[in-house]
């Protein structure tokens, strides 16, 4: 008896510490849609990596422009011809990935005008990707998690109202989670005000394409360490360590996994702020085998 008890402790022992290790350690959030090449939405998931992927983009939306949604080479939306992905998007969703729109991009057209119109996009997000209804879905019935902003353009304006608008529509039984996905030079030239008011759950920091704070393995860590405790004092859930998956994947900021492993991850978990990394994009995940995401999601 005595035995089996201490035998049940140890057990109970372990679990704790599986649970305390699980709740320190970050998860990874990966970027899915603009390459034809990388693998299916399914398939992203199945991989069982990811707890986030954001879908994008929805490159074309506000100052009364017909929203439009772009996949690359996945499908064509114009022709109805992303309705298959409901299927893949409630799979993600049945392993417990959170499936986000992601809106904005480098390239499109996009811009809130006024407050009505950031009330006419929330209306329009909210009926054609989250829980409301419309006879054109792009992605058929299927009800995403959220909505990222990946605003690179234009100006600041509006972009707390839609956040706002959205989060207004946020239930306990059917949460809207936002996230942002600025650049990280501080504050962000686009959702700056949008960060200021605590409106995203998570926000998935960019540090590439902006040497002043990102990784140089010549330099060291202490651009992008100071632009993260800067960052980390914003008023959101968790923040990210966004990084591009291959040299390739951006102009500069791509850190090798050693580097990222022994280096750059040590110091960004100081921060109880710290939720894991972001990923830009499959594609380049995909580049090496094994993926950026298996070498070094041990230690996310
Ligand atoms: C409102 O949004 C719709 C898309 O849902 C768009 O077609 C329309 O032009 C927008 N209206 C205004 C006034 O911007
Ligand atoms: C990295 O740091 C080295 C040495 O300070 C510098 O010469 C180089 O330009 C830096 N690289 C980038 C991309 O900023």
């Amino acid at each position: 008896m005595a035995s089996k008890l201490s035998l049940a402790m140890l057990l109970l022992l372990a679990v704790a510490g599986q649970l305390a290790a699980g709740a320190r350690a970050g998860s990874i959030a990966i970027y899915w849609g603009q390459n034809g090449n990388e693998d299916s939405l399914a398939e992203t998931c199945a991989t069982g990596n990811f707890k986030f992927v954001n879908v994008a983009f929805l490159y074309t939306f506000g100052m009364g422009q017909t929203p439009l949604l772009n996949l690359a080479g996945h499908c064509d939306p114009a022709s109805n011809g992303c309705t298959f992905l409901a299927a893949q998007v409630k799979s993600c969703q049945s392993r417990g990935v959170k499936v986000l729109l992601s809106i904005g991009g480098g390239v499109g057209s996009y811009g809130l005008s006024s407050v009505a119109d950031a009330k006419n996009v929330s209306r329009y997000l909210w009926d054609n990707y989250l829980g409301g209804k419309s006879t054109s879905r792009p992605l058929g019935d299927a009800v995403l998690d959220g909505v990222d902003f990946d605003i690179e353009s234009g100006n600041s304006a509006h972009w707390d109202d839609l956040a706002r608008e959205l989060k207004q529509l946020s239930t306990p039984y059917r949460p809207v989670y936002l996230a942002a996905a600025p650049q990280c030079p501080f504050p962000d030239a686009s959702l700056g005000p949008a960060i200021d008011k605590g409106l995203f759950d998570f926000v998935w920091v960019q540090f590439y394409n902006n040497p002043p704070c990102q990784f140089n393995a010549s330099a060291g860590v202490g651009n992008l360490e100071s632009a993260w405790n800067r960052w980390t004092r914003i008023p959101a859930k968790q923040v990210f360590l966004g990084l591009p998956a291959a040299p390739d994947a951006a102009g500069s900021g791509f850190i090798q996994p050693s580097d990222l492993i022994s280096t750059v991850l040590p110091v960004v978990k100081k921060s109880g702020k710290y939720g894991g990394i972001m990923l830009w994009s499959r594609f380049y995940d995909l580049q090496t085998d094994p993926t950026y995401t298996d070498k070094v999601k041990a230690s996310v």
